[in-house]
């Protein structure tokens, strides 16, 4: 979950490691600090607590000197509480190093080498740096092979010996790593985004390999007696540096959420071949969708509720049973598939550990598994038998907006796909759903363009320390993302219910002017909704209602009400999000709150 960052070359480190920083704050942004080599081969560390900006001016302030090499990290506490100490680099005798994962074993190697009378920091990381200099005997390749041998759990390093001034070492296991060699120098780091301002070109760092930056080359090496090169396959990325800036706008998140229309777009329009789904050029055959017997979807956050939209959309049509599981629940239980599953994952990311560690336990099982992943090149794109990626470009806001939409859109040509092969869809049918598909794009651009009616009625909801959000079928599974999105940005206590559920408890919860957000898009269970509209309104709540522009209603039913374009019921999803996430958005503008980086949450839960 944190960002790392390392880098050699002719370039001032401090500036590029710092920069690099900013672009991967959204990954953990608790603390920060930056080791460099000065020139005189001294190591100098800085970090500090707070956001990125403030270990810039410590750094602005305190460092003197220049430096051509270094690494740096953000942070997303784990082990041990949010201070200077914890923060990262860790320095420990000859050895500097930042570290992305856990150790589980810390304890036991803090024992094992005697280290409790040096640790300065309670975090698992400054065991490894120990273990590291314990280790190391003027073999940088041997001491990492050896720590790598020792330690559990996930890690992704970046290393700096004392006496390798100009070089930097890396190493990882589960955590993501990506690297490059660019005219600028060397780089690694977490994310992409941190290289892109310098080169298009990068490999993903295999796991369980040792990398060796130098000014000249990049080295990856394998474990074995004779560390063997590895020759990794360099990749192209296909956006550039302002898909990953604010351009112009004052959030990322609104930003990316005027991006939806343009993703969806990307996502649908190249499997289109007359009118019909294909996914010909992603090389997923028919066959897979023939021989299943089953679907089971996994994922962990948004991603989850994508899959449980697609749930309620595929099984009717398909008529073969469709499960959603939460990725950190499944990899722990037994789950009941086998080689004829269609074992669906999908991550934004392609990093989460969870929805990685589902992937590789349903391969276990024999199922096959096919990836919606946005991330190119990512552990589960490269893992899954099959992957399909989504077409939304970087998304920086921890909060999920434009990934969300193009999972859906990928999913619904999953299912259109699946029935044509199955014979559930004439290609009549199928090519009507795909139109359908196709015609909520401007439906998306038209809830765009009222931003300001949805922010105008968030005032209400920000007074109020709780939210509701209700809905039947679909519109439940578009409530628990509607409820997600408000709580993880703006910390308003929001929670989703199925309408028909209320009168089981959460009615008791219903007092004058509490916000609740009804979602009532579906036909065949409108009137049932309404009917549970019409009860917490008795009671006194502030309704906003969310129908399709011909539904008729009573006026005094809602409080307010939003009007979406007259789509198709399976495909209302793609309008209401836009609404969803634009209520959020301006309930954490209106609190004053850090919309793009909310507290205690970080884009990419790359630890269990
Ligand atoms: C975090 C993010 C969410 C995301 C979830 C799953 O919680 O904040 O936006 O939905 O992880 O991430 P993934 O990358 O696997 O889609």
């Amino acid at each position: 979950m944190c960002g790392i960052i390392g880098y050699t070359g002719p370039l001032d480190a401090r500036s590029i490691l710092l920069n690099g920083l900013s672009t991967l704050e959204y990954r953990g942004y608790d603390s920060a600090g930056i080791a460099l080599c000065m020139e005189d081969s001294s190591i100098c560390v800085a970090k500090k607590v707070g956001k990125v900006q403030a270990l810039k001016d410590y750094c602005d302030a305190q460092i003197t000197g220049g430096s051509h090499s270094g690494i740096g990290h953000t942070r997303w506490a784990t082990h041990g509480g949010v201070t200077d100490e914890n923060a990262h680099p860790h320095r420990a005798g000859r050895v500097t190093l930042i570290h992305n994962g856990i150790i589980e074993n810390y304890h036991a190697l803090t024992e094992q080498f005697g280290l409790q009378d040096r640790l300065v920091s309670q975090t698992d990381s400054e065991v490894a740096a120990w273990v590291l200099d314990r280790l190391y005997t003027g073999d940088p390749l041997k001491a990492i092979r050896e720590l790598m041998g020792m330690v559990e759990g996930s890690y992704g390093f970046c290393i700096m010996f004392d006496d390798q001034p100009g070089a930097v070492y890396a190493a990882r296991s589960v955590s993501p790593l990506v690297a490059s060699y660019t005219h600028a120098g060397a780089m690694i780091a977490s994310d992409l985004t941190a290289l892109i301002p310098y080169t298009n070109q990068y490999f993903v760092v295999p796991e369980d390999h040792i990398v060796k930056l130098t000014p000249y080359k990049v080295h990856v090496y394998e474990l074995d007696d004779s560390f063997s090169k590895f020759y990794p396959e360099i990749m192209t990325v296909n956006w550039n540096m302002d898909a990953a800036m604010k351009n112009g706008f004052p959030h990322f998140m609104l930003k990316e959420i005027h991006e939806q229309p343009e993703a969806m777009k990307q996502t649908i329009l190249p499997r289109m071949n007359k009118g019909l789904p294909d996914f010909t050029d992603d090389r997923i055959p028919d066959q897979i969708f023939a021989d299943c017997s089953q679907i089971h979807i996994v994922a962990c956050g948004t991603a989850m509720h994508a899959g449980m939209v697609a749930r309620a959309v595929m099984e009717p049509i398909l008529r073969i049973p469709v499960t959603v599981t939460i990725a950190s629940e499944f990899r722990y239980e037994q789950p009941l598939i086998d080689e004829k599953t269609l074992v669906i994952i999908i991550s934004q990311s392609g990093e989460t550990i969870d929805t990685l560690a589902a992937l590789r336990l349903a391969r276990e099982y024999g199922s096959v598994t096919l990836a919606v992943v946005n991330v190119k090149g990512s552990t589960i794109a490269r893992e899954s038998d099959y992957v399909l990626y989504t077409h939304a470009g970087p998304e920086i806001a921890v909060a999920s907006t434009k990934a969300y939409s193009v999972q859906l859109a990928a999913l619904y040509l999953i299912g259109c796909r699946m029935a044509l092969v199955r014979g559930k869809f004439s290609r009549k049918e199928a090519a009507d759903f795909l139109e359908k598909l196709i015609d909520a794009i401007p439906a998306m651009e038209t809830m765009i363009e009222q931003k300001d009616t949805i922010k105008a009625l968030v005032t209400h909801i920000i007074q109020s320390p709780d939210a509701f959000f209700i809905g039947r079928g679909l519109d439940y599974a578009f409530s628990l993302e509607g409820a997600l999105k408000l709580k993880e940005i703006s910390y308003i206590h929001a929670e989703a219910y199925a309408a028909g559920e209320l009168k089981h408890g959460t009615i008791a919860l219903i007092s004058d002017q509490v916000p609740v957000i009804a979602i009532a898009t579906q036909d065949h269970v409108f009137a049932k909704t309404i009917s549970n509209i019409r009860e917490v309104k008795a009671r006194g709540a502030y309704v906003i209602l969310l129908t399709r522009e011909g539904a008729v209603v009573d006026e005094n039913l809602a409080d307010i009400r939003i009007r979406i374009p007259d789509l198709d019921d399976r495909f209302t999803v793609f309008p209401i999000a836009v609404v969803l996430q634009l209520i959020a958005y301006y309930a954490s503008l209106g609190k004053n709150l850090d919309v793009d980086q909310p507290r205690n949450l970080a884009k990419s839960v790359t630890v269990e």
